[in-house]
């Protein structure tokens, strides 16, 4: 890739909400309001805001999983509520970690990492490679073959992490990838995290409570009255 390609490349915006709006229980609580944010790809960025301000609300958007009632919101310069391209975007595009792992507890770490691969038709055993490169990462390769309810929360976030990059996905969204988790396991997950993120150039959009772990990204957004803000930042 030449430079001035490599530039574009790295300039790119990979996640773009424009103006959106979500309400809630008939516009009773209305969450987001008018709410604008863009990343370039490559790019580390923290999501804060107290409880409820709605951070989750702004990742679901964004891994399709709800409709904002106004505004847009792309992925990849894709607009994300035309249907027609969910699929393709939540099999390949954008991996999610989820607030509460949503792991299925009765299946084993493998089988829960394997679903999403099944489901983008991946090769078996492209997908068991992919696998066995992400648990050594991650230090879970003794743990292949364990059912979730007998792993320990770090280890179920980490499988967790796993599972979200099985694909590729060139975006990640984290919704407090280490929430439920102490403060020193807390911190080895993050750097895991942050390590896998940076070798495989993927963007993270990751809501957090944590300032510090906040601290450690490119950039540290601050949702408050239904808006994105951001401190000027040097990086
Ligand atoms: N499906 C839903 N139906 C009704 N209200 C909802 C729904 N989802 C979220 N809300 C409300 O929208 C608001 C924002 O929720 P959201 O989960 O986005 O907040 P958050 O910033 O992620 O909070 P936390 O830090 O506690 O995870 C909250 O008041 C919540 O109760
Ligand atoms: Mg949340």
């Amino acid at each position: 890739m030449t430079n001035a390609a490599q530039h574009n490349e790295q300039s790119r915006v990979v996640l773009r909400a424009e103006d959106v709006w979500k309400s809630y229980d008939d516009e009773t609580i209305t969450v987001l309001q008018g709410a604008n944010f863009e990343a370039v790809q490559g790019q580390t960025v923290a999501l804060c805001g107290p409880s409820g301000c709605g951070k989750s609300t702004l990742l679901h958007l964004f891994g399709g999983l709800d409709t904002p009632d106004r505004g847009r919101v792309a992925v990849n310069g894709i607009e994300v509520n035309e249907r027609r391209n969910l699929l393709r975007l939540l099999r390949h595009e954008v991996g999610f970690v989820f607030q509460l792992h949503n792991l299925i507890p009765d299946l084993t770490l493998e089988e829960n990492c394997l679903i999403p691969t099944v489901a983008a038709g991946i090769d078996r055993r492209i997908a068991q490679a992919r696998l066995r490169q992400l648990t050594d990462r991650t230090g879970l390769s003794h743990r292949l073959g364990q059912r979730i309810q007998k792993l320990s929360g770090g280890e179920r976030q980490r499988t967790a992490l796993c599972r979200a990059l099985m694909n590729k996905p060139k975006i990640l969204l984290a919704d407090e990838p280490t929430g439920s988790l102490d403060e020193h396991t807390s911190a080895i997950v993050f750097e895991l995290l942050l390590d896998v993120v940076a070798t495989e150039g993927v963007t993270l959009l990751m809501a957090t409570h944590d300032r510090g772990l906040a601290e450690r990204c490119d950039r540290v957004l601050e949702m408050r009255d239904g808006k994105i803000h951001e401190p000027e930042y040097a990086r």
